[in-house]
């Protein structure tokens, strides 16, 4: 039996992904160690949505051989986004690398890490699927705090926006037996978990029909399933393509106090052209209605984005479009990122990345410096009301002080008292900062 260490880089699907390997091992009688020191194999779930993920892998790569000069014994073996992107080749460029398995393959690696104890001997499973979703796996949840979890209601994206690596590496979209969904977040609340939050790459296109009744599921049928479970249960979800954001889902989520009024909407630009160019399927006018729907259904809701600066032949007009957009949605938090342009993707295969990187460093700085007043002013307004928060922990600036989360997702840190991790407490806001709120309890 082998001691496994675990580390995981890239996105929440990832880190839910890297519970359902642990419950894999577990199952086989291996252990997870928490120190990498101590492990026979080491497994590095990845991330290869940009260049710089990637990177940093290679770059973690060359700090562990230091980790294998003291133990010859160690295996390294690469799982997720860039074992499926690089398949065997990588186990060329970096030789320290005994076996890659991609995010469907998962299943083959008790037989895996067994071939590669022999010397010399190395592994690929890379093989996507249509069917696999791990549906029958209760994820092992690392590094909990116990009070919230993932649990993934579907893999792979068939979207192909222009850009984007993930249909390459993670297949087509397949959604999970409700059943076991539902059954899945039942366990965590037993167990006394308090909020979970459903993942997919585009969980609005999640659907399943049952051909024993005939029955069909879609994502806010199951949303409404999930939150019936108890009052006490948070449900989260994320993340949302604008294309197919329905005022069903808006409707449920009014009707479900413990549904957490916040929506990840990546809008990825505010031109036109920009969007057709990414194959996103909305234009401005599309987006900016679904925000108003979702500003009418919950005014209260708090709405978060991803974005592109610098993609393929962007102009200064077209960037000037997303500040714009910025400027309309008023969004609470972003992700921001510079394109890059990735292998396979058809970007790659038919546009040219003609930004040059002086010119993406700065519209990306512009719309970091624009969100963060934004998000500082939309802060200011939550200054003197009251939320309900979760607690989910210490602060990591004093121990006398916890922080939690409100339904919109914001960080609130308060004085502890005699407040417990896992609690459901009301706080009074009274400063912010552009990141966290500060509030007072309310007895
Ligand atoms: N370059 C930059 N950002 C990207 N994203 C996806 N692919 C790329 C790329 N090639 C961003 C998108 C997506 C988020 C997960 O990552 O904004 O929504
Ligand atoms: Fe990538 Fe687009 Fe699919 Fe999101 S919806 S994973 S950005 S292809």
């Amino acid at each position: 039996m082998y001691r496994i260490y675990i580390e995981t880089y890239g996105c929440q699907m990832n880190f839910a992904d890297s519970e359902i390997v642990a419950s894999l091992m577990q199952r086989e009688g291996h252990t997870m160690v928490t120190d990498i020191e101590e492990a026979d194999y080491v497994l590095i779930n990845t991330c290869a949505i940009r260049d710089n993920a990637e990177q940093r892998i290679r770059k973690r790569l060359r700090e562990l051989r230091a980790v294998q000069q003291r133990h010859h014994q160690l295996r390294i073996g690469i799982l997720g986004c860039m074992a499926e992107r690089l398949q065997s080749q990588l186990m060329v460029e970096e030789e320290n690398v005994s076996f890659v398995v991609g995010p469907d393959a998962y299943r083959r690696l008790p037989d895996i890490l067994r071939q590669v104890r022999q010397p010399g001997v190395k592994a690929a499973e890379t093989e996507l699927s249509t069917t696999e979703t791990y549906s029958d796996i209760e994820p092992v949840r690392l590094g909990s705090n116990g009070v919230s979890a993932y649990i993934s209601i579907m893999r792979g994206c068939q979207n192909y926006c222009a850009y984007c690596v993930v249909p390459y590496t993670r297949g087509r979209e397949r959604s999970r037996d409700p059943e076991t969904i539902v059954a899945e977040a039942r366990s965590l609340f037993n167990q006394g978990y308090k909020e979970v939050t459903l993942l997919g790459q585009n969980v609005n296109s999640y659907h399943w029909y049952n051909p024993d009744d005939g029955q069909e599921t879609g994502f806010a049928d199951l949303i409404s399933h999930v939150a019936d479970i108890s009052p006490q249960l948070r449900v989260r979800f994320a993340t949302s393509h604008p294309k197919d954001l329905s005022d069903e889902l808006l409707q449920v989520m009014v009707s479900h106090d413990n549904v957490c009024k916040c929506i990840h909407l990546p809008v990825q630009s505010g031109s036109d052209r920009m969007l057709k160019l990414m194959n996103r399927h909305y234009d401005a006018a599309w987006y900016l209605d679904r925000i108003a729907a979702i500003r009418r259904y919950m005014p209260d809701c708090s709405i978060t984005t991803d974005v592109i600066a610098g993609f393929c032949s962007e102009t200064e007009e077209e960037h000037r479009m997303t500040l714009e957009l910025f400027r309309k949605v008023r969004y609470d938090y972003a992700y921001m990122f510079k394109f890059s342009m990735r292998p396979d993707t058809y970007a790659a295969k038919h546009l040219v990345d003609d930004v040059p990187e002086d010119v993406k460093t700065r519209r990306l700085e512009e719309i970091i410096a624009l969100q963060g007043q934004i998000a500082l002013e939309n802060n200011r307004l939550e200054v003197g009301k009251e939320f309900e928060v979760l607690v989910e922990g210490e602060s990591h600036r004093s121990k006398e002080q916890l922080f939690g989360r409100t339904s919109q997702n914001k960080v609130v840190v308060f004085d502890r008292q005699d407040v417990c991790v896992g609690q459901y407490v009301r706080v009074r806001v009274t400063d912010c900062t552009a990141a966290t709120l500060k509030g007072i309890l309310i007895q």
